[in-house]
C-alpha cells in the first residue's frame, strides 16, 4: 500500500534524497507528506524544498537532544494533519518519546550508521574504527522507546580498508544507507512482514 510519509531530520537530507529518488524513478510507492527539520539551515529543508516538497523548521527548544513536551505535540499534529501514515527519521538527531511512539505504533523507522546492536549512539563508523572491525555497516530499525534498539528490518554491511579514516569509511557506509532505507520502505509498503518480538519475518 502506498505510504504517506512524514520525514524528521537534521542534517544534510542526503537519505531524504534517496527515497526522493526512489519514488521518483517507480521503485518506491509513497508519498513525502512532510519533511520537519529541528535545525533552522539543515539543508535537508533546501533539498525538501527544491523537490516541492512542504517543509518547515520544528522548534524542539528547549531540549537538545529529545523530542518531547509541546515542540512533540507539534509534530504529532503537523505529521496528523499531514496525513503521514509512517514516519521516517532520516539523521534526526533527537531521541523521540513514547507519545509520537503511540501515535504510530510499529511505523517509526530510523537509520543508524552501524551493523546494530554494535556501536548504537553518535560517530559510530569511527567507534566500529576505534574497535578494529573488519566490517561495519548500517541498519534501518523500527523505533522502539530506547536508543537505536527495535526490531531490524535492513542491515547492509560494509567491509573496513586497511587505510580507512573515520570520514571514508563514513562515506561508504553512506552509500548503503541510500540503499537501505528505500529498501526498508519498500518492505512496509509491500506489507508482507511479520513483526515477531524482535524478528521482522520477511516474505520474499
Ligand atoms: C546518516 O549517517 C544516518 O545514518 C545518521 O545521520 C546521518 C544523516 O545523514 N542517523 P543525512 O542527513 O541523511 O545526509
Amino acid at each position: 500500500m502506498k505510504l504517506n510519509l512524514g520525514i524528521l531530520g537534521s542534517g544534510s537530507g542526503s537519505n531524504m534524497q534517496s527515497i526522493v529518488e526512489a519514488i521518483e524513478n517507480g521503485t518506491l510507492d509513497a508519498e513525502i507528506k512532510i519533511v520537519l527539520a529541528d535545525v533552522k539551515d539543515a539543508y535537508i529543508l533546501e533539498r525538501a524544498k527544491k523537490h516541492g516538497i512542504k517543509c518547515q523548521y520544528l522548534d524542539c527548544a528547549p531540549w537538545k537532544t529529545k523530542l518531547e513536551g509541546p515542540a512533540e505535540d507539534e509534530c504529532i499534529r503537523i505529521l496528523k494533519d499531514s496525513g503521514v501514515d509512517t514516519v521516517v527519521l532520516a539523521g534526526f538527531m533527537r531521541i523521540v518519546k513514547p507519545k509520537l511512539l503511540a501515535a504510530y505504533p510499529n511505523r517509526v523507522l530510523n537509520i543508524h550508521p552501524a551493523l546494530l546492536p554494535a556501536f548504537p549512539g553518535v560517530h559510530s563508523w569511527t567507534q566500529a574504527l576505534d574497535y578494529g572491525c573488519k566490517v561495519a555497516g548500517v541498519t534501518v530499525h523500527f523505533v522502539d522507546a530506547g536508543t537505536d534498539s527495535g526490531p531490524i528490518i535492513v542491515q547492509k554491511a560494509v567491509k573496513v580498508e586497511e587505510d580507512d579514516t573515520p570520514e571514508t569509511l563514513h562515506a561508504r557506509i553512506q552509500v548503503e544507507e541510500h540503499k537501505a532505507f528505500p529498501e526498508a520502505l519498500g518492505i512496509i509498503a509491500a506489507g508482507n512482514y511479520k513483526i515477531e518480538g524482535r524478528r521482522v519475518r520477511i516474505a520474499r
